[in-house]
């Protein structure tokens, strides 16, 4: 029997600060209605001109975290990359930070499960770990959403929520099943595909369309439901964190940490109230970087961990909600 325990995070945000207020100079927007709505006060958005991407964000993250898990890109055996928005239709990124890496032809694995895409791939290196198949497993999430938001007043009910950047993890094989990631919880409503999306460009609407679209078309540009993206992520996170728990035999006392998908403050707000949490229990970085979505929780965890704020026989707790639906949670012992 085995365990997985996360050996090394690391992440990496782009330098290019955008606040609320830089914000307003190019769309109908202020810090005041922004704060009060999401909590987010900056995000990094990468300079047009400069070398970032999803796929170079994600290999700066996953170099940190290698080298702290005390490994070299050599001792990896799968990668698992989770992103929305990916440098490629295809290939995935999977492939892109296997070479830029210059990591040996280990198997590459892109998951798309947007916000809930870090604790997708949780779950799926847990999965290989435990079953012996490998023994460390890279798990990147990244996400450049700056390229594809609309930055004017259409859009701002969406471009003011998120951020570009990476975090990263490495899950290792231990023998100490008593320590690492005791269960992980997924689920999917795909009624709710439509609530929150992308749609385009897709094989039935390739790019030639919309170009015809013009400036009417927006199905290259995300759209959100937020009213019905809040009322279900509050019921989901609590469903997941509460399905993880009681699956350990574990009560709400016994969270140490709570880390959640960085989506909105007031929905992570609401679900430490429905859990009774005080803000020293709960990690918060969206003031900072906005949503980056399925780089969100490893970026908070490897700040979370780089402020020493995991300690031995800690119990955390990860969840996760976004488009798709998809949601889940991940119950750790560290
Ligand atoms: N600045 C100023 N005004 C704005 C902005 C903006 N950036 N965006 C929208 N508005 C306006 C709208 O046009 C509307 O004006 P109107 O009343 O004249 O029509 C008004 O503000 C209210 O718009 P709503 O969309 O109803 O605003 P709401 O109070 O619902 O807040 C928000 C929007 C923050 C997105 C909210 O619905 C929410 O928190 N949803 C949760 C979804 C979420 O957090 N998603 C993150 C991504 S998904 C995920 O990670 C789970």
């Amino acid at each position: 029997m085995y365990s997985s325990k996360i050996t090394g995070m690391g992440h990496y945000v782009p330098d290019n600060i955008v606040t609320n207020d830089d914000l307003s100079k190019i769309m109908d927007t202020s810090d005041e209605w922004i704060q009060e709505r999401t909590g987010i006060k900056e995000r990094r958005w990468i300079k047009e001109g400069s070398d970032d991407s999803t796929g170079t964000m994600g290999a700066k993250a996953a170099r940190i975290a290698i080298e702290r898990a005390g490994l070299t890109k050599d001792d990896i055996d799968f990668i698992i990359f989770a992103t929305l928005s990916p440098d490629y239709f295809f290939p995935g990124n999977g492939v892109l930070i296997q070479d830029m890496l210059d990591m040996p032809t280990v198997g590459a694995l892109d998951v798309r499960n947007q916000c809930s895409g870090f604790v997708y791939s949780l779950s799926v290196a847990d999965q290989f770990i435990k079953t012996g198949m490998y023994k460390n497993v890279l798990v990147i999430g990244s996400e450049y959403h700056s390229g594809a938001l609309d930055k004017t007043t259409r859009g701002r009910g969406l471009a003011v929520l998120f951020g570009d950047g990476a975090g990263a993890a490495v899950l290792s094989r231990s023998e100490d099943i008593s320590k690492g990631i005791l269960s992980t919880h997924l689920h999917s409503q795909g009624e709710h595909a439509e609530v929150l999306t992308v749609k385009a460009p897709s094989i039935s609407h390739w790019v030639p369309a919309i170009i015809e679209g013009g400036a009417e078309d927006t199905s290259y540009h995300p759209f959100m439901d937020g009213q019905k993206v809040f009322k279900h992520a509050i019921v989901r996170f609590s469903e997941a964190i509460t399905e993880g728990l009681e699956a350990n035999k574990l009560t709400a006392d016994d969270i140490d940490m709570f880390i959640p998908h960085q989506a909105n403050l007031r929905i992570t707000q609401f679900v430490q109230r429905r859990f009774n949490l005080s803000d020293d229990q709960v990690y918060s970085n969206i003031q900072k970087y906005g949503n980056t979505t399925a780089a969100s929780i490893p970026i908070a965890m490897s700040e979370a961990w780089e402020e020493g704020k995991f300690k031995d026989g800690d119990l955390i707790v990860i969840a996760a909600f976004g488009s798709g639906f998809t949601w889940g949670s991940v119950v750790i012992r560290w």
